[in-house]
């Protein structure tokens, strides 16, 4: 059945990709998608989710398949294919077989949709979006990668936390890349308006600091089996809520940058405003000279990242 509603493929049936499509449904952000190279996966997790429709109220339709046909003239797109980490590994460790994996996902979904909005979730995130932007050849506004939305969210849990106040008066800004040199950064991070620098000393903030970089390892330590799930897809959600109501919300979100913050040709965390168009805009905050530096260092390592991935899609094309 064709409807107007908006058709958004979630590639990879995995934890993340059946949490995104739950939601999105829960949520009416439009029909639904979920495709995976493992057969009767998708399908069965999206006819369980379509019978809970009645129960949640939603008109959503779901479709699971192992065809990228079913995928065609997708509005909105989010990659979660490809592996997890297991305890130990570093989001890195994943690269070269996850870029295998997002190099043909990516090929298959732009065979059937001409303009997508593409949001990436694949890990190691700064690299992958970087190859997906590489292969759809899209425009820099419809390709975003999620990271600093699921990062703020954990800053914002650890401040309420520490703070024993509610989760919903914080707000937090993490930039940089999806890893452990990510920058979370104090003085754009508030309870109620007020920086918690005016709250906390400087060791319960460090404190803060270091576990919201460490954050994605301290789950998959926990679970051992896999890594994060449902913050991981709530943040996919926030993005998608922006783009379909045209909220034009201010995220940190994984951007490509063309000489913001001094950086040219890389995906890096920065805040952005996200709307219809997807990312509209680059905001560019004025920076100390030590959250410069700790922005800088993460972009050299997200640059590395990059330039092994110029190198994997150079062996592979030839
Ligand atoms: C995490 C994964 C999704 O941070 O990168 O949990």
């Amino acid at each position: 059945m064709k409807t107007t509603r908006n058709k958004i493929t979630v590639v990879g049936a995995g934890q993340v990709g059946s949490t995104v499509a739950q939601l999105c449904a829960y949520h009416n952000l439009g029909d639904v998608v979920l495709v995976d190279i493992v057969e009767g996966v998708p399908q069965g997790k999206a006819l369980d989710l379509q019978e809970s429709g009645c129960l949640q109220a939603f008109d959503s339709l779901i479709v699971g398949t192992n065809d990228y046909k079913d995928t065609a003239d997708s509005d909105i797109v989010v990659i979660t294919a490809g592996l997890p980490r297991k305890p130990g590994q570093s989001r890195e460790d994943l690269l070269t077989i996850n870029a295998k994996i997002v190099k043909s996902v990516t090929e298959d979904i732009m065979k059937h949709s001409r303009n997508p909005i593409i949001i990436l979730v694949s890990n190691p995130l700064d690299a992958m979006v970087y190859l997906a932007k590489k292969v759809s050849n899209l425009p820099k506004t419809r390709i975003i990668g999620m990271a600093g939305v699921l990062d703020s969210a954990r800053l914002r849990t650890f401040v309420s936390l520490e703070l024993d106040c509610s989760l919903v008066d914080v707000d937090a800004m993490v930039l940089g890349g999806h890893g452990d040199s990510m920058v979370p950064l104090p003085r754009y991070t508030t309870v109620s308006g007020i920086p918690i620098t005016e709250l906390m000393n400087q060791e319960q903030i460090d404190r803060l600091l270091d576990r919201t970089r460490k954050g994605g390892a301290e789950i998959v330590s926990l679970l051992k089996n896999g890594s994060a799930f449902l913050a991981p897809g709530a943040s996919v959600i926030k993005m998608i809520e922006a783009i379909v109501h045209d909220k034009r919300r201010i995220l940190p979100c994984t951007a490509y940058l063309e000489g913001e913050y001094g950086w040219n040709g890389i995906f890096f965390g920065v805040p952005v405003k996200m709307g219809i168009n997807g990312m509209e805009k680059i905001i560019e905050l004025k920076l100390t000279d030590e959250e410069t530096a700790a922005l800088n260092k993460s972009a050299e390592e997200v640059k590395k990242t990059c330039s092994e991935v110029d190198a994997l899609l150079k062996k592979l094309s030839s």
